[in-house]
């Protein structure tokens, strides 16, 4: 369900363009006044124009017209039903079941006036004994509908039923004093400040966080010492990542040569993903922890900033340290390493799908870790 937002598009996209079909098909014959719109409300005919078509049938007009009518009206319908499941599913996960309830109405109330707007149509071919072929077509009509909506109502309940277990789980694990495992994943440029707002948000919360970061950097570290990139990344041990040196340009830059590798990456997945699934809750910081790591994370942050405020940034925090270093080697390193991050075709640097961007150009630390705080208590 996670991957619904591109589903929502197809269907969406398929909805459209059936509509804009049907338009394109039924315009000619609309004006050469052979006929009678069957979906008032699609046509935005009412009754008595409806009428004013049907006592001017041609045979012709209805020919041409049933054919495709019927082929869209089976279309649309399942197109319809499909996208609103999936929306109401997506609604009542990420955001709140009753956003997703109110907005499931709309397009049920619509099945609704839809299905008895045909079926008055049906009535009126009959009364008139216009047109058997026209009164079954438009009673055919209210059936698909009518079986349209009961799958919508079901998906509905479906969706709910789903949710209110989920839901019920979770109370029951909190109840009986089993902790429950939180990934909030923060991911984000170079220096974008994700270190600082992941270590406030995990105290904040009291979960446990990791700089993956310091993974990459600490095979990139062994790399200059001359050792084989994807052996570093298997062997890797806890003393590594308390070596010195991590934080230099210079294991930055190895680091993002390494982390381009797609055998390094694989071999320090199962590390990241135990730690996010760690029971009191977790905070993962890098480039890819949204996408790849823990797309399955609840709460999902992309901090980010310009690449001047963000260089200004790390080479203060360098200075800081006693590194001797320029403000344009800064620059250039925080830029490089963008460009690598995100062009490289292993997981690459990208906000993930449902990520909440926060830009911290014009924030203060205070500022940045408060905006942090609210979206991930938004998701909790
Ligand atoms: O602190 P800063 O944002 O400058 O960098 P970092 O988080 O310590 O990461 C150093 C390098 O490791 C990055 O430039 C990435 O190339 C790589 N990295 C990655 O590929 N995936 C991650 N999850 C974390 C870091």
């Amino acid at each position: 369900m996670r991957k619904s937002g591109p589903f929502l598009a197809f269907f969406g996209a398929v909805t459209a363009l059936c509509l804009l079909a049907m338009r394109l098909w039924t315009q000619p014959i609309i004006e050469a006044g052979g006929l009678p719109m069957l979906d008032l409300r699609m046509a935005g005919y009412s009754p008595d124009e409806v009428r004013f078509f049907i006592a001017n049938i041609t045979e012709a007009g209805r020919a041409a017209y049933l054919g495709p009518q019927r082929v869209l009206d089976t279309i649309m319908p399942i197109a319809l039903t499909a996208a609103l499941g999936l929306l109401i599913y997506r609604m009542i996960r990420r955001w709140s079941w009753q956003i997703g309830a109110v907005l499931a109405l709309v397009p049920l109330v619509y099945f609704t006036f839809d299905m008895l707007e045909n079926a008055q149509v049906a009535a009126i071919l009959r009364a008139r004994a216009v047109s058997d072929t026209m009164a079954e077509a438009a009673s055919r009509f209210t059936v698909a509908k009518a079986e349209a909506l009961r799958a919508a109502v079901a998906l509905a309940l479906l969706a709910l039923a789903v949710r209110a277990a989920e839901l019920a789980l979770g109370r029951r694990n909190r109840k009986s004093g089993r902790a429950m495992s939180f990934t909030v994943a923060i991911d984000g440029p170079a220096a974008a400040g994700k270190g600082t707002v992941s270590k406030a948000v995990a105290a904040h919360f009291g979960f446990a966080h990791l700089d993956t970061g310091l993974l990459y950097r600490a095979v990139g570290r062994k790399v200059i010492l001359g050792a084989d990139p994807v052996e570093a990344a298997r062997g890797l041990t806890a003393e590594d990542l308390d070596a010195t040196g991590l934080r230099t340009p210079e294991v930055a830059q190895a680091a993002s040569r390494v982390a381009t590798g797609p055998e390094v990456r694989a071999a320090l997945v199962d590390f990241q993903r135990a730690f996010a699934a760690r029971a009191g809750g977790a905070v993962l910081d890098g480039r890819d922890i949204g996408t790849v790591i823990c797309p399955e994370a609840p709460a999902k942050l992309f901090v980010t900033a310009s690449p001047e405020v963000r260089a200004e940034r790390r080479y203060l925090e360098l200075i800081g340290r006693g590194h001797e270093v320029a403000r344009a080697e800064v620059l250039d390193d925080v830029k490089s390493r963008d460009e690598r991050d995100s062009a490289r075709a292993t997981a690459p640097l990208k906000p993930a799908e449902d990520a909440v961007v926060i830009d911290t150009s014009q924030m203060s630390i205070d500022e940045a870790v408060a905006a942090a705080i609210g979206a991930i208590n938004a998701r909790r």
